[in-house]
């Protein structure tokens, strides 16, 4: 089957991996053929690791190619859930890879949402110290984000609380197939999460090297479109975000850049807020969700430290609205709950929050030591 459009191609180069970001729509036939032009030697076993509640023609789709071009497969269905992105699974899928005797230049293809596009890649990282791992990302979320970049990781659970992304690894992926086909069964609510992945690039790319211009107007115009599935639009804005990505990783690929240099640590934008907020008891928040949430309040905490004005604070929950995501939470949070938890974040150092913070006209910057006033004014636009 031929792809319905040509397909566009992002490359992606870091340290740890050059490899390109093909997205179209129609690609999965075509995976068996790019994974084997891939290999050293011929293609003759792949794992699928697959989230469990893709269509069966999905997963049979991406099978079949593998199979066609000469490669055993061992399927492992796994369901996604944040709960369930362990170290169990984790380990259940090392065992899987394991028993068939996956050898280091062999590949794991991911063919999920983000959730499995972590677990398949931790995997990946250290079965046998590293085996190539690619990525068909199923989600909106995962095409323009989780896929690219090569952060892999698994949640630890201390007590009730789930430490997200607790460990993990750098993994690059050899390739990340985005077939925008497969967002044809994909839950609205899953399509509005990953679109505040798009808003929050949108937000950073005045201040990113190599990010395709008028990026915010651009996203601004293709909410709409993306809302109607529009394959075309889809296509346009994952290739935004993933040009986008692709220059942020391409000179900071493991975050080590300093707090002026923004970095890869700009892609944090919203989510020192978005992770206190999405575990938060009685939210029910899915983590794009959150990084809605989060952007509103980074853009209101920027306006308190006199960073930007209401202008740009309109701007962002009128964004969040039109992707029809919550502006608030449901009623009975607690800003002093959210902001002891904002101290638990990764993104922590030395004890104190270090934010990202969004300007006018597309611009952010990381501060690294936020007045809590400010912060609290940031947490209280958020409120129910
Ligand atoms: N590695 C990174 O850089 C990075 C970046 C952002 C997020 N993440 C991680 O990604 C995860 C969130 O990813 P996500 O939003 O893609 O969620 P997800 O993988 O949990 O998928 C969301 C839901 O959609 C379902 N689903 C997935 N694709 C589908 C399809 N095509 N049709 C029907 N149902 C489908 C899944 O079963 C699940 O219920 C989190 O664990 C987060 O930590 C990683």
């Amino acid at each position: 089957m031929l792809p319905l459009m040509h397909p566009r191609v992002v490359p992606v180069t870091t340290p740890g991996g050059a490899y390109d970001v093909v997205i179209g729509a129609g690609l999965l036939p075509s995976l068996g053929p790019r994974v084997a032009a891939l290999c050293p030697g011929p293609l003759t076993r792949a794992v699928l690791v697959h989230d469990a509640a893709l269509p069966g023609p999905t997963v049979a789709s991406a099978a079949e190619s593998l199979r066609s071009a000469g490669a055993r497969i061992e399927q492992v269905g796994l369901v996604a859930d944040e709960s369930r992105k362990d170290w169990a699974s984790a380990g259940e899928l090392l065992r899987a890879l394991t028993a068939c005797r996956l050898e280091r230049d062999q590949p794991v293809v991911a063919l999920g949402g983000g959730l499995i596009g972590d677990l398949a890649g931790f995997a990946a990282a250290v079965y046998r110290r590293g085996v190539p791992v690619i990525q068909c990302p199923t989600t909106l979320l995962a095409m323009v984000d989780a896929s690219v970049g090569g952060k892999t990781g698994v949640n630890v659970r201390i007590g009730e609380d789930l430490l997200k992304n607790m460990a993990g690894a750098f993994h690059q992926p050899r390739l990340v197939l985005a077939d925008v086909a497969t967002l044809g069964s994909l839950p609205d609510r899953h399509l509005r999460a990953g679109l505040a992945e798009c808003i929050k690039h949108a937000l950073i790319a005045g201040s990113v090297p190599g990010a395709p211009a008028g990026m915010l107007e651009r996203t601004r115009g293709a909410i709409a479109g993306v809302l109607a599935r529009d394959p075309g639009v889809c296509v346009d804005i994952i290739a935004w975000s993933v040009t986008l990505k692709a220059a942020v990783v391409a000179s900071d690929e493991r975050e080590t850049a300093p707090d002026h240099a923004g970095g890869r640590a700009l892609l944090n934008l919203g989510h020192t807020f978005g992770h206190a907020v999405e575990t938060l008891p009685g939210q029910d928040l899915l983590h794009g969700e959150a990084v809605g949430l989060g952007l509103i309040a980074a853009a209101t905490t920027s306006q308190a430290l006199g960073l930007a004005g209401t202008a740009l604070v309109d701007l962002v929950r009128g964004l969040i609205r039109a992707a029809g995501l919550p502006d608030r939470l449901a009623p009975g949070a607690d800003a002093g709950a959210i902001l002891d938890r904002m101290g638990h974040d990764k993104k922590v150092s030395a004890g104190r929050p270090r934010l990202v913070l969004p300007r006018e006209a597309g611009r952010a910057g990381v501060h690294a030591d936020p007045p809590v006033e400010a912060v609290r004014a940031g947490v209280r636009a958020i409120l129910g």
